[in-house]
């Protein structure tokens, strides 16, 4: 590949290296000359017109595509829907009167989410593709166009090109609130400075998320992810990142769900990864911590400054609540990294994978 891989072992590693500037050059990319972050008025009044919105997106774009829905309701206040793109076009579920389409794909390539625009351009809606990739089938085939700026992702398991989503979606959620006049805007360019500067602290923590991957990860048969609202999703995430490259059976769950029935999967040691990011659920989310524990599981919490205690293994630095999940997803990134490095594993070639999947 024309993309070097420079000094590093893996494409997967310079990726994960590489978060913090693609989160500065998304940043300066969305910035207009005054320095407000800002998007494309025609995609603006389409996020204005729309009483809907449906993500469509696959694999790690659709856990991007989970934080997305949280970051628009809650800062413009306009109701999504996320589908994984394989199940919506087979199974279309009843469309508001003016849905507006977000297809998140990293590659633009992928067949499953083409089809649903294929169907939904035919229906006569509006489509916004979210790609790394100028010019890929997605981008040309939808209305509008907002870009990752993440370089090229080479490594099959997908890294900064999550992350960047998460930017990017944030960006379009707060120019969209501000753009509606609503109070639930933050200051965005500097909370993803903040972001930016805790994913370098993060980073040079390898050698803390390699101990971490030894200690719980080098031997099991499976592990769990655990957490609630927005670190349910990077759970998700991560158990994704986790089987991808390492081959162990990693499932993440809403804190309050795993007692429902997959409890009865923990035995002596079974590790459970842990994510304590969000203060209206750390109180609950650490009891459901105590509900593994109690049935022999090994917890590993990853918590957020100033909600941490005793019992973390690692506690990130503060970020803005809503932005936690581009940060908490990291050392996630890099625990898998180090478990599939240990378990003798090819990194950025994982068996039965592709990098992007064009058949349905
Ligand atoms: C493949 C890749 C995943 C990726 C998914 C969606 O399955 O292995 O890493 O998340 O496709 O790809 P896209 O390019 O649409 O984001």
């Amino acid at each position: 590949s024309d993309i070097e891989k420079g000094t590093y072992p893996h494409y997967m590693l310079k990726e994960i290296d590489e978060q913090p500037a693609v989160i500065r050059k998304i940043v300066q990319a969305y910035q207009n000359e005054s320095g407000d972050l800002t998007i494309d008025g025609n995609i603006i009044s389409a996020m204005g017109a729309a009483d809907r919105i449906y993500i469509i997106a696959a694999g790690t774009s659709y856990h991007a595509g989970l934080v997305g829905k949280q970051f628009i309701e809650k800062m413009a206040k306009i109701p999504v829907e996320v589908h994984v793109a394989s199940e919506f076009v087979y199974n279309m579920p009843l469309l508001s009167e003016n849905p507006l389409f977000i297809f998140i794909s990293q590659s633009g390539e992928t067949a499953d989410s083409r089809a649903v625009l294929v169907e939904v351009k035919e229906l006569g809606y509006k489509a916004l593709t979210i790609t790394n990739v100028p010019g890929s089938t997605l981008s040309r085939e939808a209305d509008y166009t907002l870009l990752l700026h993440a370089g090229p992702e080479i490594a099959v398991a997908s890294t900064k090109a999550y992350t960047a989503q998460l930017a990017v979606l944030s960006i379009l959620a707060n120019v969209t609130a501000t753009s509606l006049g609503l109070s639930s805007t933050i200051d965005l360019g500097h909370e993803l400075g903040i972001v930016a500067n805790s994913m370098d602290g993060l980073i040079d923590a390898k050698e803390e998320m390699e101990a971490i991957a030894r200690e719980y990860l080098s031997t099991t048969r499976n592990a769990f992810f655990i957490g609630r609202s927005l670190d349910f999703y990077v759970g998700l995430e991560g158990s994704l990142k986790l089987k991808e490259i390492s081959y162990i059976q990693a499932e993440g769950f809403a804190g309050g769900e795993l007692k429902h029935g997959t409890i009865a999967l923990i035995e002596d040691g079974t590790p459970i990864i842990a994510l304590a990011t969000q203060e209206a659920v750390n109180l609950s989310i650490r009891g459901n911590v105590k509900e593994v524990v109690a049935r022999g599981a090994n917890p590993c919490i990853i918590s957020m400054k100033g909600l941490e205690t005793e019992e973390d293994r690692f506690v990130l630095p503060v970020v803005h609540e809503l932005l936690a999940p581009l940060v908490s997803v990291i050392p996630l990134q890099l625990i898998s990294y180090y478990a599939a490095l240990h378990r003798d594993c090819d990194v950025d070639k994982p068996r039965n994978l592709a990098k992007s999947v064009t058949v349905e």
